[in-house]
């Protein structure tokens, strides 16, 4: 088997402030010091600048939650990857559950947004999961499998050398209610599987994320799965001791 670093990915979602943010930015980067695993944290648009003036030198990186899937133009309210490049971004997540139900986002568009992300030079963090009916319709790895594919058709199987994919059940995003360590193993393997069918290389170098109430109590047993190659947090990612009690056991 491959030896895949772990990644820990903060996911502020539109929480935060300048002053708030320094804070939690000093102490993540203090306390990521010296961690095995890679850590990051995606702020919004507004906080990339700062992000980079506080972890610049440091071993957090830092992206966005969000790309345009265009490379310029007029677009009022879009930001680029060569934009996100410019501030030192190294990921930036595409197809977050919250864009693709809260923005009607596709999996074409999804697809378009990783493209341009990998263009630039940013490593996209791409979501995929299914909602707690399609969950219960049985139709998880379908839906999980079509999202990927839109990928794979767009970009191809080597562009998923240079990405990182998050598996995210829809009904686990903050609610608390996160998917047990077997459940969502089952659906690590079969995102890997189906990349596999295209590069077996590529698949066994794909650090696919579990994202979904990742909290400190819970983190080393899901990572702790063969598939898990770290999370993708949310509400634990604002705060710092969380955080870094998540990193600690990746
Ligand atoms: P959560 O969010 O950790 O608050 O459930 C995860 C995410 O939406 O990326």
């Amino acid at each position: 088997m491959a030896q895949r670093t772990k990644l820990v990915a903060g996911n502020w979602k539109m929480h935060g402030s300048l002053a708030s943010n320094l804070s939690l930015l000093d102490a993540v980067k203090a306390g990521a010091a010296g961690m095995a695993c890679e850590a990051a944290v995606c702020v919004p648009y507004p906080y990339l600048a700062q992000a980079r003036s506080v972890l610049t030198g440091s071993n957090v990186g830092w992206g966005a939650q969000d790309v345009s899937a265009h490379s310029q133009g007029a677009y009022t309210g879009e930001v680029s990857a060569a934009m996100l490049a410019d501030f030192g971004c190294r990921y930036a997540i595409v197809g977050h559950s919250e864009r693709r139900t809260l923005h009607g986002e596709s999996d074409q568009l999804v697809a378009e947004k990783f493209a341009a992300a990998l263009g630039s030079g940013l490593t996209p963090i791409l979501c995929v999961g299914e909602t707690l009916a399609e969950r219960e319709a049985g139709v998880t790895d379908s839906v999980v499998t079509r999202q990927l594919e839109a990928v794979l058709a767009n970009s191809g199987v080597a562009a998923l050398a240079r990405a990182v994919v998050a598996y995210e059940p829809v009904w686990a995003i903050g609610t608390g209610r996160t998917a047990t360590p077997q459940q969502a193993q089952d659906v690590h393997a079969a995102i890997r599987a189906r990349v596999a069918k295209d590069d077996a290389t590529v698949a066994a170098g794909l650090q696919v994320l579990y994202g979904g109430s990742v909290k400190a109590g819970n983190a080393k047993e899901l990572f702790g799965m063969p598939d898990i190659d770290g999370g993708l947090i949310g509400g634990a990612s604002l705060v710092a001791a969380d955080f870094l009690a998540i990193c600690a056991a990746a």
